[in-house]
């Protein structure tokens, strides 16, 4: 039994959702790591559509164990409005979501500081999802946060007002609610929280003992990562696949593989230097044909070619076993397709990702161009039903890469996927279990 990493290899949206939906009939236990409700995870099959934030893409599948590690920034409000949202549509996660009693939470204060701090910034805007994200993992690592064990606490009024306080210092208003408000307001999650709060390190180890399988779901991607990322324009976890260990209470020697999502273009959301942004036509094509809109916050992202150059880079960082090759459909009326090879810097050929943004910013793309294949990859569900173009272009990013493809994605929904179930990265993440990612997939 293998527990596996799923991380985006770009700035996100890659569609993590989709290929955790995908490979969860070969998993025991999906675990969200890292972020908040900044993450927006599309789920489709069949008729069905799901938009996850919080609580793990696993969910949709019957009996699956979810579970929300210490890592993780939740907001208590929009936690619940998930969940409900998922009875209605009748997920009934009764007795399978865990969530970790030291996850912090993320108060309403957070996000009024975020949205403060980026008017704040003007011309200098991160362009946050304005959720709270930043200042919530600030309390964290300043050691004012609160996490849902000192919700319990006779001193949680205090430490309310610790955090508050300083808050409002920041914003020169109050927050809202506070006081007595916001104690109440916690006293009514504390009470809905409990039955889900776990020791979930403790939960996870015991179930790797029993030899379960457990599949860890990235949020955000490596280009996004506080510490390796294209800093300052980064969120404020940890996204690559380090995250996971430091997020879950997993120790690094329980993981077995990590599989980079890679979509066959690039996109971003928010501001910071885009290497191969396209900022005509084409780049609008990208857009409206790969439906490029935020699942969170609705913003258009932007779009471009591939960058090798980072990608290379964020397969490094994250050890990538394995790579999942998404919106492969999208390029299907593209006459070529440009790939950066490489940086022009400061009059120097580079294939080095630069530390500063700055240096990111005035780096040139260098390109390779393929064909473009003109016909329709959609839905296609076996290599050989790709044209060879796309086959080809497959392979060069293969190549390019040093990663394995294993998985080929060719429209949104669980059944528009190539597993290559011959390549052995196959075998040893999924062993005999790949029969069952197969056979749900071609249920739809
Ligand atoms: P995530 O944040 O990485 O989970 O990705 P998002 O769900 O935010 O964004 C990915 C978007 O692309 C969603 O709208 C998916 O439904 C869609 N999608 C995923 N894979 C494919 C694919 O292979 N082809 C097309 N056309 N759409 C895809
Ligand atoms: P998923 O999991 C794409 C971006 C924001 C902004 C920066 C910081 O769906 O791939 P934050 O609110 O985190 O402080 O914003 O990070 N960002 C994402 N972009 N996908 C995401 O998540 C993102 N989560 C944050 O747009 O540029
Ligand atoms: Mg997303």
């Amino acid at each position: 039994m293998s527990n596996i990493v799923i991380i985006g290899l770009q700035w996100g949206d890659e569609g993590k959702g989709k290929i955790v939906d995908l490979l969860c009939p070969a998993f025991d236990a999906v675990v969200r790591y890292q972020g908040g409700h900044n993450a927006g995870h599309t789920v489709k099959f069949g008729d069905r559509h799901f938009s996850l934030h919080l609580i793990p893409s696993g969910i949709v599948h019957e009996g699956m164990r979810c579970v929300i590690g210490n890592g993780v920034v939740l907001a208590p409000d929009a936690f619940f409005s998930e969940l409900d949202h998922l009875r209605e549509e009748g997920v009934d996660p009764q007795g399978r979501l865990f969530l970790s009693d030291r996850l912090q939470l993320l108060l309403p204060g957070h996000a009024q500081v975020d949205q403060a701090r980026e008017v704040a910034r003007g011309d200098r805007k991160i362009g946050t999802t304005s959720r709270g994200i930043g200042p919530a993992y600030e309390s964290k690592v300043s050691r004012y946060g609160i996490r849902p064990c000192d919700l319990y606490s006779a001193t949680l009024g205090e430490r309310l007002e610790v955090l508050t306080d300083k808050q409002e210092a920041e914003l020169g208003r109050a927050v809202e609610p506070t006081g007595e408000a916001l104690l109440t307001a916690c006293r009514q999650w504390a009470e809905r929280l409990r039955p889900l709060l776990r020791n979930t390190s403790s939960l996870l180890s015991a179930w790797v003992e029993e030899g379960r399988s457990l599949l860890f779901e990235g949020a955000q991607g490596a280009l996004l990562d506080v510490d390796h990322g294209t800093y300052p324009y980064v969120t404020s976890s940890n996204a690559t696949a380090g995250g996971a260990c430091i997020g879950s209470g997993v120790p690094p020697t329980a993981l077995d593989g990590v599989i980079g999502i890679l979509k066959a273009y690039t996109s971003r959301v928010g501001e910071g230097p885009f290497v191969t942004e396209l900022d005509d036509a084409v780049g609008e094509q990208l857009r409206a044909r790969g439906n490029e809109y935020g699942t969170t916050t609705g913003r258009p992202r932007r779009c471009g070619w591939l960058d090798m150059v980072a990608s290379n880079y964020a397969r490094r960082i994250n050890g990538i076993g394995a790579i999942a090759l998404t919106k492969l459909d999208v390029l299907d009326d593209c006459d070529e397709i440009p790939v950066c090879v490489a940086y022009r810097l400061d009059g120097e050929e580079t294939t080095e990702f630069p530390s500063s943004a700055e240096a990111l910013a005035r780096a040139e793309p260098i390109y390779e161009t393929l064909p473009g294949w003109k016909s329709s990859t959609v839905g296609a569900t076996e290599p050989e039903q790709l044209p060879r173009a796309a086959r080809d272009y497959v392979r060069y990013i293969e190549e390019r890469i040093g990663a394995p493809i294993a998985l080929i994605s060719t429209g949104p929904r669980r059944e528009e996927t190539i597993l290559r179930r011959e390549l052995p990265v196959v075998q040893s993440y999924f062993g005999e279990r790949t029969e069952r990612i197969l056979a749900v997939r071609d249920a739809g």
